[in-house]
């Protein structure tokens, strides 16, 4: 097809793509609750193939209205460590906490069935920087050399959010605090480093940021590997860079993606509201599904249920 843009069926949405492999902006809806079967099967349809969909102009969306969209596309879960500040599912992203997000990972990925799909709005953007950047997983996978895939498809890794472990570096008082709070709990996860699409069949890379090593190789090798697997994923072409103005909200496929923070707009003020979408267990290329190393099963949260507590049965986040 050499059209940018299609209509949907049934639907006044356009679809129109940033990138030639990831990320499109879709147009001719105002998002909330009471969206139209045919409009949620379309917005589903494109995330699936874009990866990341990108709407404007959704200024009107309030946290109610941004969780009930959330729910159209199945159930919202709560973040497993930090609190709900409000009684809401909606997580702060914001840059004041010190919750900056200038590492390539996907969301929550130290628990087996983390977030399907994240829904990220923007209520304050700095006057510059604070762009987000997210990569496809699945083109990253198909564009490796054989031999690699055959390795990648060998392969487990463990994920945890204890960042003693993954980023040992000193930091901030401030951060240190957040920190502790987002490490409450501390998680470690094996996931296939080869994952299959439960709802597209794709082959994707699962790596990011949560991943502490691979099982079974020492620390330079692990390093190493995951290195190399890595910057399949970081390949400019496999990415897509987003401008936030105040009121957009991006949604994308977390299973099918990874994304980055960059951390360029200094002291001004960026926050920015997430729903995620309650996922399914990851499976192999093998057949093997991932598995919760500790602690033996995941707490209730405060508010709500958290991700990664669904047992992964067929197709739970639909
Ligand atoms: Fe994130």
């Amino acid at each position: 097809m050499t059209s940018t843009a299609s209509v949907t069926k049934n639907t006044a949405l356009t679809i129109e793509k940033v990138g030639g492999r990831i990320g499109a902006v879709i147009s001719g809806v105002r998002l909330g609750g009471g969206l139209d079967e045919d409009t949620v099967a379309a917005i589903r349809a494109a995330v699936l193939e874009h990866k990341v969909v990108f709407f404007r102009d959704q200024q009107h969306l309030d946290a109610d209205e941004h969780e009930a969209f959330g729910r159209l596309l199945g159930e919202p879960v709560a973040h497993p460590t930090v609190p709900s500040v409000d009684g809401r599912y909606a997580f702060a992203v914001d840059n004041d906490h010190g919750g900056r997000a200038n590492q390539w990972h996907s969301d929550v990925t130290f628990v087996p069935a983390f977030p399907a799909f994240s829904i990220l709005r923007a209520e304050v953007v700095p006057p510059y920087g604070g762009n987000t950047l997210w990569a496809n997983t699945a083109a990253a996978y198909a564009g490796l050399p054989e031999p690699l895939r055959v390795l990648a498809e060998s392969l487990r890794g463990v994920h945890t959010n204890d960042y003693a472990a993954v980023r040992p570096n000193a930091v901030s008082a401030e951060l240190r605090q957040f920190r502790q709070v987002f490490t409450s709990t501390k998680f470690e996860t094996e996931h296939p480093v080869v994952r299959v699409h439960p709802e597209t069949g794709e082959r994707v890379l699962l790596l990011g940021n949560f991943l502490q090593r691979l099982s079974g190789l020492r620390g330079s090798d692990s390093r190493a590997v995951v290195g190399v697997l890595q910057s399949h994923v970081e390949r400019p072409e496999n990415t897509v860079r987003w401008q936030w103005r105040t009121g957009d909200v991006a949604l994308w496929d977390n299973r099918a993606t990874q994304h980055y923070g960059v951390d360029d707009s200094d002291d001004h003020e960026r926050t920015l509201r997430r729903v995620t979408i309650d996922g399914d267990v990851p499976v192999g290329a093998d057949g093997r599904r991932s598995l919760l190393l500790s602690p033996e099963s995941v707490p209730e949260p405060a508010h709500g249920i958290a991700s990664g507590a669904s047992t992964g049965g067929a197709l739970t986040e639909v």
